[in-house]
């Protein structure tokens, strides 16, 4: 029998504390939920104070118990977003888990027509905050000494080119990359750096994924026939977040539907695809020995 080494002591002591960026809405705020059902505390960190106070109104037993704290913070600047882990940790006196998952739709329009500053902002807020959200949790879990896991919100648009607008997927690009290159710098530290890329998923921030599924474009391109749905990627997070990934780290997972496994369908454009055709049978190539695919009558 080999001894298992838990990578991390994530989960190993009660009181841990999970830090949630953007966690006031959609993604974030799931998964601020389920840190809390899993017994966590947590802060959730955004720009937006009303939808916080929402958040804190709808689990007045974990304020009261002081397991859950909203900190205003905007996670492009490198002041708000220290002083909010700092808070986090405070909390149990164990930050255990950052999620950097803060976002916004960002710059839109041609890139002939797309400004300088809408281009900063986009990569202010998408790529400096995921920077800023692992810097000050590294800080913080290797002064702790007891690892920890920090989980980055990507997008299926990091993966290919036209998922999204261009800033924004090129921010989100950027955010694959920080979770692979941090991670082989934090692993020494038992410091686990993974990112989730969402498909489409209805949230406030995604209107027309939340528009209903059936008959709709979203519907024919998704291999999996039901919408995402924010509580989709909160358990991805958890997943790699919590102890249940120990040795896990530099990865992203896309949470999609398949939409990342089916590509650009081009065999069903070029109708080569037998999927999406009558074809049967086996190609040998240019073996020299006779091919067999035919067409198959339709049933
Ligand atoms: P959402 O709009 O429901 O939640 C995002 C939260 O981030 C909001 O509460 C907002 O106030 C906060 N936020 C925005 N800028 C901030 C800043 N500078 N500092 C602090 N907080 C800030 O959006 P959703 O859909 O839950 O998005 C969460 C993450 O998932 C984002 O990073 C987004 O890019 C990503 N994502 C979402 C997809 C979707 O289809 N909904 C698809 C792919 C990625």
């Amino acid at each position: 029998m080999i001894p298992i080494d838990n990578g991390t002591t994530e989960n190993s002591t009660p009181a841990q504390t999970a830090l949630v960026t953007g966690g006031a809405s959609g993604i974030g705020r799931s998964t601020v939920r389920l840190f809390l059902t899993r017994g966590w505390s947590v802060v959730a960190a955004d720009l937006n104070e009303s939808s916080g106070r929402a958040l804190l109104d709808e689990h007045p037993n974990e304020v009261a118990a002081g397991r859950l704290a909203f900190a205003r913070a905007d996670v492009s600047s490198e002041e708000d977003v220290e002083r909010a882990a700092a808070q986090a940790a405070s909390l149990t006196g164990h930050l255990a888990c950052v999620v950097n998952n803060a976002g916004i739709g960002g710059a839109f329009g041609r890139i002939t027509e797309t400004s300088v500053e809408d281009w900063d902002y986009t990569f202010a807020v998408l790529s400096r905050g995921v920077f800023l959200g692992v810097k000050h949790a590294a800080k913080i879990m290797q002064a702790q000494g007891t690892g920890g896991a920090i989980v980055n919100v990507a997008s299926l648009a990091a993966l290919t080119g036209d998922a999204g607008p261009q800033a924004y997927s090129a921010a989100k690009a950027s955010v694959v990359h920080m979770s692979r290159v941090f991670a082989t710098e934090l692993g020494p530290h038992r410091i686990r750096v993974n990112c989730v890329c969402p498909g489409a998923i209805a949230t406030p921030l995604n209107p027309s994924a939340s528009r209903g599924f059936d008959g709709s474009e979203l519907a024919r391109a998704q291999p999996l026939p039901f919408v995402g749905e924010p509580e989709h990627l909160a358990s991805a997070i958890y997943f790699l977040g919590s102890s249940e990934s120990s040795f896990v780290t530099g990865q992203y997972l896309a949470v999609d539907g398949g939409l990342e496994a089916a590509g650009p369908r081009l065999g069903q454009y070029l109708g080569t695809d037998p999927r999406y055709g009558s074809l049967v049978g086996v190609n040998r190539g240019n073996t020299g020995v006779k091919s067999t695919v035919h067409g198959k009558a339709t049933q």
